[in-house]
């Protein structure tokens, strides 16, 4: 197993880690066990279901909630010059007077402003910068030195009924980076200071009624959240939501389960407030539907008043006889429809979907999801991916869950920051659980604020499991333990006000003796394996799990490591902090105290280049690469997180020019002996160690190499690698040919170059061009490769290690997308070009403003 090693002397409380990182440290040739290898790429999970939006899945009518995706008008403006930023700051008097700002007006001309849809996402678009400041960005030109490029304008209009007069109208954002200011036609609204809470304002008072109207948004990307690339714009959905003055409290609806033997308890809290200018006598009811849309319990609470300009909880509780439960396998979920009248008239209602499951830590035994242990097989993951960065479409989402339940994950820590709606919701209908955490811990008023977002918009989600209160914070954790235990505390008080039925920690890169920790429900570790097997010894009452583990690193198809080359070989290597993907899982998977845990990353990432700075743009801690294309890791845990047999060997056998070599020939499996033969000759069984792999060194000489694996002392599962030809032709498939058109849906393109006899080759690195026409269009390229820098937004891309792909998005119009591959320029080869059509059907289009 591959290491790197830190220099003598230099001790990790010395220095960060990351400073070892950007100092190249540890990082000579010899520092890492230089071997080759090949791994194939396994086909990705097609045919997920197509992701309804969370936020629009909720509507019920009276109210309204419409999309503001589709329209914009954007520019970027300037970060100290007010001259290029609209003017913005010129003066004294911005703010001066209500309704003076003309960029928000009908008269203001943004017919030179670029056209564009969200989520939109202009950091991915930039080109990539030489500056070590920026590394953590991915190399992009954001922040306070980057004025020209750290700030962009969104523009657009919108009609509001004459209708609509009296009704409650608010404009909220799923998330943003960073910095908003939101202005209404000519009026200062409010503003919103971090790149992933949800924020919403009521737009009722500034609007015009029978009319146009203007919105626009100051987005300044100026500062950060993180340490990692965070894009940079309105990245995430936004809507109009239109209620009436009497309506239901955002994220006020809860629906807390209990389950006892054969039936589920539900307790149904909401709140109604009350805009109107009299005060009101209303009703609360609610429908609970099953999966297929069939009411199973009502509940209603007796009638109360609600103040003018006041609010009133409601709560009633309903019983389920034989609840489906929510589960990693059988994701069932149920919904509520609340609804508010007044006089048998319905006034506001909603859709909360809820799951009826149990979840419990216990300090000796681990986790139990429904009474029976399971241990969690999580991977961290941020947000971005190839292509788009972090302007994810939601079907994306789906995609990318997918690939991490294709290796058997049952969870995913949405480190270091609030989610997507999208990414809970995809995980509450496919069954993986979450570890959801927020970005700033604090119990400063934007820390709470951030936290009491988090927690109220998601807690009816049944896939989370445990809150998160932050991340490795060194002061909170041990530098003034005083301090961390008081904010620790408050933090985690105001988690289980606001959700009683769930337990808090943080992810902790110490030894959770002081700070932070003391308030915590369940202990969560970051690396480090000498502390949690001491802190359960000492603390036997304190539920344990791996917060963040493992850090392995390797870049996909490659299986040497060369510095020269910023590449990390394929064969289970580590930063100096880390642990194997072997080494963690033999730890945490054969503890029965521990409750498992997430190791450090699903995807790689953008930015934090490791373990190489510049040209690398994106981490290699991935089990995946950034375009979702399996890494030979991926097919450990596939072997012992998975339920089915697996056989898995690398490297390819395409080592041309170096025959005779002696290549390390590896094997992930879960059967009980492996055999290894080289163009047919055996090299010998051997048994698979439990939890672990199996190696052998074999001679290269070209042909193929076969894996056998055995079980019961037959043989269950081969595989094959073999040296294939040159490359011959290019080669498309997708994930789904057949997509919505409704101008958000994906189609996720996997672009080969294969050998005459049709074998995909595992070394082609041609550069491709594509040409796609018709219902759709090109939205982002990628190949995987953490050193490519060229661009994730031109139709063109070099395959890096036999695969590139292209992200094809449909129109509102249904018909066909096609797309053609051919080959860029002249390397001396010819390649067959390829062509691909994606239908595209009619679907519902989600309601617009
Ligand atoms: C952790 C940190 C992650 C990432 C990782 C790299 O300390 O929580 O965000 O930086 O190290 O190994």
């Amino acid at each position: 197993m591959a290491r790197l090693y830190v220099e003598k002397g230099i001790s990790m409380s010395m220095i960060s880690r990351r400073d070892l990182i950007y100092m190249g440290v540890g990082l000579t040739a010899s520092s890492l066990l230089a071997r080759s290898a090949w791994g194939r790429t396994a086909a990705l999970l097609a045919g997920t279901p197509q992701a309804g939006s969370a936020e629009a899945l909720a509507t019920v009518a009276p109210r309204e909630q419409l999309l503001l995706d589709f329209g914009w008008k954007f520019q970027f403006g300037h970060g100290t010059d007010p001259a290029r930023d609209l003017g913005f700051g010129m003066g004294q008097g911005d703010f001066a007077k209500t309704g003076d700002f003309a960029f928000s007006k009908a008269k203001f001309d943004d017919s030179k402003w670029r056209a564009l849809d969200l989520p939109h996402d202009w950091a991915v678009e930039l080109p990539f910068v030489r500056d070590e400041e920026q590394n953590s960005h991915g190399y992009k030109p954001l922040g306070r030195r980057y004025p020209e490029t750290s700030v962009g304008w969104y523009r657009r209009e919108f009609e509001i009924g004459a209708s609509d007069l009296g009704r409650r109208i608010t404009v909220e954002f799923d998330g943003a980076f960073r910095s908003v200011l939101v202005f209404v036609n000519g009026c200062f609204i409010g503003r919103s200071d971090n790149g992933y809470a949800p924020f919403r304002f009521d737009l009722t008072d500034f609007l015009s009624y029978g009319a146009k109207n203007y919105i626009t948004m100051r987005v300044d990307a100026s500062f950060g959240d993180g340490w990692f690339y965070e894009g940079a714009g309105i990245y995430r959905h936004v809507w109009l939501t239109k209620t009436d003055a009497l309506h239901l409290g955002k994220w006020d609806s809860t629906v807390r389960a209990s389950v006892d033997g054969d039936s589920a308890t539900l307790k149904l809290d909401t709140v109604v407030e009350n805009q109107g200018k009299q005060a009101e006598s209303a009703k609360v009811t609610w429908k609970i539907q099953d999966a297929a849309g069939k009411t199973v319990a009502t509940a209603e609470g007796p009638a109360q008043s609600i103040a003018e300009g006041g609010s009133t909880a409601f709560t009633a509780t309903a019983s389920l006889a034989n609840p489906a439960l929510w589960s990693v396998d059988e994701p069932n979920l149920y919904s509520a429809i609340v609804t508010v009248e007044t006089d048998g008239k319905t006034r506001d209602a909603e859709r909360i979907s809820f799951g009826v499951r149990t979840a419990k830590f216990d300090a000796e035994k681990g986790f139990f999801l429904n009474g029976k242990p399971l241990k969690i097989q999580g991977t961290c993951n941020h947000q971005d991916h190839a292509g788009v960065g972090a302007a994810l479409p939601d079907r994306l989402q789906w995609f990318r869950l997918g690939v991490l339940r294709e290796m058997g994950g049952n969870a995913v820590r949405t480190s270091h920051n609030m989610p997507t709606p999208e990414w809970v919701d995809a995980c509450d209908r496919m069954g993986m659980m979450m570890m959801c955490e927020t970005r700033q811990m604090s119990s400063n008023p934007e820390g709470l604020a951030q936290l009491e977002a988090m927690v109220k918009r998601y807690r009816n989600s049944p896939s989370i499991i445990l809150w998160s209160i932050g991340n490795e914070e060194g002061q909170m954790q041990s530098a003034m333990a005083e301090q961390g235990a008081k904010v620790g505390s408050t933090m985690v008080q105001r988690c289980h006000e606001l959700d009683p039925t769930r337990v808090v920690s943080a992810a902790v890169n110490g030894d959770n003796k002081k700070g932070v920790s003391d308030a915590f429900d369940v202990i969560g570790f970051n690396y480090n394996l000498k502390f949690p097997d001491e802190y359960h010894k000492k603390n036997p009452t304190r539920p344990v799990y791996g917060s963040e583990t493992s850090s392995a690193i390797s870049t996909r198809g490659e299986y040497a490591t060369n510095p020269l080359r910023n590449t990390v070989n394929a064969y289970d290597s580590v930063v100096p902090w880390g642990e194997t993907a072997e080494e963690w899982w033999t730890f945490y998977g054969t503890r029965e105290w521990m409750a498992g845990g997430f190791a450090w990353t699903g995807f790689d990432y953008r930015g934090e280049p490791t373990p190489y700075g510049w040209p690398s743009i994106n981490s290699q801690f991935g089990i995946v690469d950034m375009c979702g294309f399996p890494k030979d890791t991926f097919y450990y845990y596939k072997a012992w997180w998975g339920k089915e047999p697996s056989l898995h060997l690398f490297p390819h056998w395409n080592f041309e020019g170096r025959e005779g070599d002696e290549i390390p020939v590896w094997v992930y499996s879960n059967l009980e002996e492996v055999e290894l033969l080289v163009n047919g000759k055996s090299l010998g069984k051997k048994k698979v160690p439990h939890l672990g792999h199996v190696e052998w060194k074999a001679k290269y000489e070209p042909g193929a190499i076969e894996a056998r694996g055995f079980k019961g002392g037959k043989v269950a599962l081969t595989e094959k690698r073999e040296t294939t030809g040159p490359g011959v032709a290019i080669r498309l498939s997708a994930d789904r040919t057949e997509i919505n058109a409704d101008g958000e849906d994906v189609a996720i393109v996997k672009v080969e170059v294969v050998d005459k006899e049709g074998r995909a080759v595992p070394t082609a690195n041609n550069f491709i061009g594509f040409k796609v026409s018709g219902a759709g269009k090109l939205i982002g390229v990628g190949n995987g490769d953490p050193n490519c820098q060229e661009s994730d937004k031109e139709s063109k891309r070099s395959l890096f290690n036999g695969l590139a792909q292209v992200i094809l998005q449909s129109t509102k119009r249904a018909g066909e997308i096609r797309i053609e591959a051919a080959k860029e320029g002249w390397d001396g080869a010819e390649l067959m070009p390829a062509k691909l059509t994606i239908t595209t059907k009619e679907a519902e289009l989600r309601p617009e403003a």
